[in-house]
């Protein structure tokens, strides 16, 4: 089976890529299962009911989200769903690592119209980020939850070290272990020896004109005086960034991972 994992999708621009990409790659991988992270889908800054609606309708299994999951409040009443329901407000994930009263689950487990069972993971570094639960023992208790054999993490984190880790870590127990938060795509994509597909970083969906998403003069001026400044999200040169596995429904072993970054 295929699964596609769109990466980070920053702002109207990046919605603007994906939308128009992401069908033709759907069509041409024959894609089964798709991931998408949408923790900056909202004009760079979270995600709203009707954008993760946006998101649900391009065929999106799961959204995944990270440390800007709040910043949109609307998204709080969207979450707060049954942990056994199967609606969308259950499907979109915050990372499985935050305390456990916050809105939201860390995890998804469901299953394809032809039966295959399948779980995504959404889990939150700590090294240069704010504090949240160990994610490799809170990794444990998932899967020990999980009876699905294709499984996805996304390990939403600043550290290369810190996801590579983790990617061995989980090697030969998940089938993917993909990177997101840097919104900069890392070109070590391969499966690891126990079978499990690995990329440090998918990359953001969204303007790569831009200081990670964000419009550039923002970003100087504060790096420039040290002053604040209201961020803003950038629009040029838009890329939609992903990651393609190849993987045996029957066992979750990946075969393949292919880096995907499609734009005008
Ligand atoms: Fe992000
Ligand atoms: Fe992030």
């Amino acid at each position: 089976m295929n699964i596609l994992f769109v990466g980070d999708i920053f702002g109207s621009a990046g919605r603007h890529i994906v939308r128009e990409h992401l069908p033709h790659v759907l069509e041409t991988y024959q894609v089964d299962l798709l991931v998408i992270n949408g923790e900056n889908a909202a004009g760079g800054f979270g995600i709203t009911p009707s954008i993760a609606e946006e998101i649900f309708d391009l065929g999106a299994h799961v959204i995944t989200t990270g440390n800007h999951i709040w910043d949109k409040r609307e998204i709080f009443e969207y979450m707060k769903v049954p942990a056994d329901s199967h609606e969308r407000g259950r499907r979109i994930l915050r990372p499985a690592n935050y305390t456990s009263t916050t809105p939201g689950f860390g995890f998804y487990q469901g299953q394809l119209a032809d039966g295959t069972e399948y779980a995504v993971m959404n889990l939150q570094g700590r090294v240069f980020m704010s504090a949240c639960d160990d994610p490799f023992r809170k990794v444990d208790e998932l899967l020990s939850k999980i009876t699905a054999k294709v499984i996805l993490l996304d390990i939403h984190a600043e550290a290369s070290s810190e996801k590579v880790a983790l990617g061995w870590y989980l090697d030969g127990r998940v089938t993917a272990v993909l990177g997101t938060h840097t919104h900069i795509p890392t070109a070590d994509e391969r499966v690891l020896p126990g079978g499990t597909a690995f990329q440090t970083d998918v990359g953001m969906s969204g303007p790569y004109d831009s200081v990670i998403g964000v419009e550039t003069e923002l970003v100087l001026h504060r790096f420039l005086t040290g002053m604040p400044g209201k961020f803003e999200a950038a629009k040029g040169n838009p890329k939609m960034c992903a990651a393609l596995i190849e993987c045996d429904a029957a066992t979750g072993r990946a075969y393949a991972i292919k880096r995907i970054m499609l734009g005008e």
